[in-house]
This record gives structure tokens, C-alpha cells and sequence, in this order.
């Protein structure tokens, strides 16, 4: 510890420099700051800002440090234990990213060619991706107007003989009705994969997302609400599948075995590829982690101060916004309205871009694309997916995003709201 210390010094004054032009670290005591300067009124409102806690430069040195910069050092470790303790999850690898995560489970499913996986088309690209890679069939289910999750009623209609797995999605970091869910799953043998990309720090029934299905999955991308740039995880509830996880994540070897010093020399076992993350990222996504509580209360606060601002307008039926049913707790990842059209969803984009501001809609449903269509799928099929995606908007939702910033956006909306 005492050679990290030197280091540290030597490293200290580069790095103040970084971060006090940034202006990310307090230009006294060259420790982080966690003070935000509020964007002047004209400026253009970005749909995300990436945070910095602040002390994420430092802990990249302490790895750099410590020697082992390659992977599942010290900081590797650090985040999973924090995962596993913080969300009662069996087992938590860190992966490069969700998609790498994801992938990870389809292989850990031992899936065979046309093999059925239930999953709702309104998602991204990489839920779907993961288990076509393994020869799986995707099997898209339509999702509730409330919460936009997966409608376990259609989860009931689309099992088949060859249906394997179900891969709930909590869309928006609120949960999908995972008691269902599970129920369906154990009565048809089937195995739960929640992809909880946007669900880090949410829970169902008091339990975290991630930690209910036999397997799950985290985002740490820039775009979610705890960041490494690109960063991820597993999460490995049933025990009998957390060797194979290990071996799959460590290009098919049993080094994981080796560096707990369980066998003398490490070798190939098993098919895998190569999703440890860099220290590098580790060390990024440590400094985050530490600050989740804090970084959940200020999105809370910037989420409540949206639906207040425009909660007229949905009493009055003009949009809808986000639900978050009694036993999901959020993590306030997303805040959406809904218009009544696609033409009204899409002149509101337009005129919040002509007020500076930056809202985009979500998913282009996975069924009506080139690719979806290919496994058969029709347009028309999964109606609330289809009229719902056409009718969503973002709005800017970030740890920093200002009052002045939120209050600009609401009147903007309100403004083209009335003028509809
Ligand atoms: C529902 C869902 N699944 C998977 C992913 C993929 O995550 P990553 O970018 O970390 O690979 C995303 C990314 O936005 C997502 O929203």
C-alpha cells in the first residue's frame, strides 16, 4: 500500500489538472467536487450527461498502481462483492458490457437450434441478439399499456414444447410482474433471464432486479444511470450455473479456478470467449457504485419535479406518463410522455429541438424490423408494442440536469400541448 501511496502523488497534480479544467474536481483540496454550475438559459439541453462522481481518475491510478490493470483485480472485485451484498445476488461478474452479459446467458441456457426464447419486441436490439447467436428463435409477446413491461398473459399463450427461457425486460428501471412471470416459469420448467440493462438499483416486492430470475443481467453504459463508458454484468442467482458462467466469461478456461488457487495450472474446458473488463473500467465503475444512493436521489428528484410539472396535462388526458406500480421500486432511469399520435409525437420532438432541447423516442419494435421479420414476424402482430412505440418521447433525464433546465423543458412541452 505504501508504493500505491507514492504513486498517488506522483499522479496527483496530472490529474488535478484533468479534472479542475473539467471542472469536476474541487481546485482547493484536488478532491472530487460534487458541486454543478447550471447551464446558462440559452444553452442547448442535452438528452444525457454523462456524471462524474468525481474520484473515478484516482481510482484508475490506484489500479494502474496496484499492477494489474488486465482484469478481475482488486476493483473487479470490490464492485461485484458491493453488487452481490447491496442486492442479495448469488453471484455478480462484471462483463465489457449488458450485451456481453446477455450473450453470457444464452450460452449458459445450452440452447439448441430452434429453440424458442419469450421476450417482448419492445427492447433493444441486444436481448434479442444474444439468443439468435446460440440458433434460439426469438419469440416476441406484447408488452401493458402501463408500464410498457412484458404482458405475462402473453407470455402464457406463447409458450410451445420448444420454449426454453423468458427474458423479462424492466423497461425504464421499473419491474416487470416477476411473481407471474416466475409462476409461469416454474410451472413449464422454463428458465427467467431479466434483462435489468436499465433496472441497477430498482426493485420488485423489496427484492433488486437482477436478483429473481435464475439469471440477469446490468448495464453500466453511459446512457444508464452508473457508468464505466461501457460496462456490465451478470448476475448468477442459481449456484449450479456459476462455474460454467465463470469458465464462458474467461475464454473457456478454468482460470478462475486457478487464481483462487484451486488447481496448480489452468487450462481449456469448455466452449467461452473473452468478457472480463479491463481494471481500467473497474476502477470507473467503483467510484459510481459508491455513489448510488446519491445519484438515485437526485434522477428521483429531477423525475418528480417532470411528472409535477406536466401532471395537468395527463389528469387532463392529453399525454400519459411513466407508472410505476405499488410493488416496483424505480430507479428513475427514464422519464417519457405519450402522445395521442405518431404525428403529435413527432411534432413534439421537432419543437422541443427548435427550443434547444434534445427528446428522442424509443424502441423501433424488434418484430417490424428487417431482422425480426426474418423469424416470420408480421407488422400488426403485437398491437400495444406497435401503437405505443409510435407515440413515446424522452425527455432529458440526467444526475445533473438543472432545474432551470427541467422547468425549460416542461414549459416547452406545455407549450406545444396547448397548442395542439
Ligand atoms: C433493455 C436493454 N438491454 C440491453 C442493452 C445493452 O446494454 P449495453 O449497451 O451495456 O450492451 C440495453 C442498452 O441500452 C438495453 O436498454
Amino acid at each position: 500500500m505504501r508504493e500505491a501511496f507514492v504513486c498517488r502523488e506522483r499522479w496527483g497534480a496530472a490529474l488535478r489538472r484533468v479534472g479542475q479544467e473539467a471542472g469536476w474536481l474541487d481546485a482547493g483540496t484536488g478532491t472530487c467536487c460534487r458541486t454543478r454550475t447550471p447551464e446558462p438559459a440559452s444553452e442547448r439541453i442535452p438528452f444525457n450527461k454523462p456524471f462524474i462522481a468525481g474520484k473515478e481518475l484516482y481510482y484508475i491510478a490506484q489500479a494502474v498502481t496496484l499492477g494489474n490493470i488486465g482484469g478481475d483485480g482488486h476493483y473487479t472485485q470490490e464492485c461485484c462483492r458491493l453488487l452481490e451484498e447491496r442486492f442479495g445476488i448469488e453471484k455478480v461478474l462484471l462483463t465489457p458490457s449488458c450485451t456481453a452479459a446477455l450473450e453470457m446467458t444464452a450460452m449458459l441456457c445450452a440452447l439448441e437450434p430452434d429453440d424458442e426464447v419469450i421476450m417482448p419486441s419492445y427492447t433493444f436490439v441486444s436481448t434479442a441478439n444474444a439468443f439468435v447467436r446460440e440458433g434460439a428463435r426469438p419469440v416476441f409477446v406484447d408488452i401493458r399499456s402501463d408500464t410498457l413491461n412484458i404482458d405475462p398473459d402473453g407470455i402464457e399463450a406463447a409458450i410451445t414444447p420448444r420454449t426454453r427461457a423468458i427474458v423479462p425486460v424492466h423497461y425504464a428501471g421499473v419491474g416487470c410482474d416477476m411473481d407471474r412471470i416466475m409462476d409461469i416459469a416454474d410451472r413449464h420448467g422454463l428458465l427467467v433471464i431479466e434483462d435489468a440493462a436499465q433496472g441497477v438499483n430498482a426493485s420488485y416486492r423489496g427484492r433488486a432486479l437482477g436478483s429473481i430470475g435464475q439469471l440477469g443481467t446490468f448495464s453500466f453504459h453511459e446512457t444508464k444511470n452508473y457508468i464505466s463508458g461501457e460496462g456490465g454484468a451478470i448476475c448468477i442467482n442459481d449456484p449450479a450455473l456459476i462455474d460454467r458462467a465463470e469458465v464462458i466469461r474467461d475464454k473457456g478456461t478454468n482460470r478462475s479456478r486457478f487464481l483462487r488457487g484451486q488447481v496448480d495450472k489452468y487450462t481449456w474446458v469448455d466452449v467461452g470467449s473473452s468478457y472480463v473488463p479491463s481494471e481500467i473500467c473497474s476502477a470507473f465503475l467503483y467510484a459510481q457504485l459508491e455513489m448510488m444512493d446519491e445519484i438515485s436521489e437526485a434522477r428521483r428528484r429531477a423525475f418528480e419535479r417532470y411528472a409535477d410539472g406536466l401532471r395537468s396535462y395527463a389528469d387532463d388526458g392529453r399525454i400519459s406518463m411513466p407508472h410505476v406500480p405499488a410493488e416496483c421500486g424505480s430507479n428513475f432511469h427514464l422519464f417519457y410522455v405519450i402522445l395521442p399520435g405518431a404525428k403529435e409525437r413527432d411534432g413534439l420532438i421537432r419543437h422541443l429541438g427548435n427550443h434547444g432541447i434534445t427528446a428522442v423516442f424509443h424502441y423501433v419494435p424488434l418484430h417490424t424490423s428487417p431482422k425480426g421479420r426474418s423469424f416470420g414476424c408480421v407488422a400488426g402482430s403485437l398491437p400495444r408494442t406497435e401503437d405505443l412505440s409510435r407515440r413515446l418521447v424522452r425527455l432529458p433525464l440526467f444526475r445533473d440536469v438543472s432545474e432551470e433546465s427541467q422547468d425549460r423543458v416542461i414549459a416547452a412541452v406545455g407549450e406545444f400541448l396547448e397548442s395542439m
